[in-house]
């Protein structure tokens, strides 16, 4: 395990997070804790740092390409970790998550076709979902016993009304906190997904 503490105060003033300044802008005060950003609360894995400082002491930065041991890293991850078979042949690099979800979106759907969203969910779908000309459908999550839950029941609802091409899955999901489980959220929603013939669903997977 590592250290939960961030151990460097010089380096953690500078983070956007705690600026005092974007804070009042954002909230109207800096009296709170800043878990508002996209941003590691942990120190990173020493076999993480390891690696990075090994690039450091290197000394060039020149640009390099070495996709295929990421892609084989990720594919034996995969297989370890969820039992899933992944072809690293087949991966593609693209320059980050969000491009991906748009490249998804026009390959996999036409203009004007609906993308589900579950709101309140990461603020760029639905403006990746509009910029491809794409419609978004919302099935907003409900809050059950103070917490946020998928509403498996309004899901189904616009599934049938036959517009949805797209599920963007947001998971775990921003800014709720929740990490949609299989068999609770995740078969169910594929069930449902397969009884409308959906064709395709993107896991809009965050990366913190
Ligand atoms: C759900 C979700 N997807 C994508 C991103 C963006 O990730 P990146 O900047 O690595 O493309 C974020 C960032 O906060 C996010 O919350």
């Amino acid at each position: 395990m590592f250290n939960a503490q961030l151990n460097n105060k010089q380096i953690s003033d500078k983070f956007i997070k705690n600026d005092s300044k974007m804070l009042n802008q954002v909230y109207g005060t800096d009296d709170l804790v800043p878990y508002w950003i996209a941003d590691m609360e942990f120190p990173i894995a020493p076999v993480i740092s390891n690696a990075m400082q090994n690039l450091v002491h290197r000394e060039t930065y020149s640009y390099e390409f070495d996709s295929q041991t990421v892609f084989n890293s990720i594919a034996s991850w995969s297989n370890q970790r969820h039992q899933l078979e992944l072809n690293p042949e087949h991966f593609v690099q693209v320059p980050g998550v969000l491009s991906a979800i748009a490249l998804l979106i026009r390959e996999f759907s036409e203009m004007g076709d609906g993308v589900l969203i579950q709101t309140p969910v990461y603020h760029q779908f639905r403006r990746l979902i509009e910029s491809a000309g794409r419609t978004v459908v919302n099935n907003p999550l409900k809050v059950e016993n103070g917490r946020y839950e998928l509403d498996l029941e309004g899901f189904e609802n616009q599934l049938k009304q036959g517009k949805v091409k797209i599920v963007l899955l947001c998971n775990p999901h921003n800014p709720v906190g929740r990490v949609w489980s299989d068999k609770r959220h995740l078969l169910p929603s594929a069930a449902l997904l397969r009884t409308v013939r959906a064709t395709f669903t993107a896991y809009g997977s965050s990366l913190h």
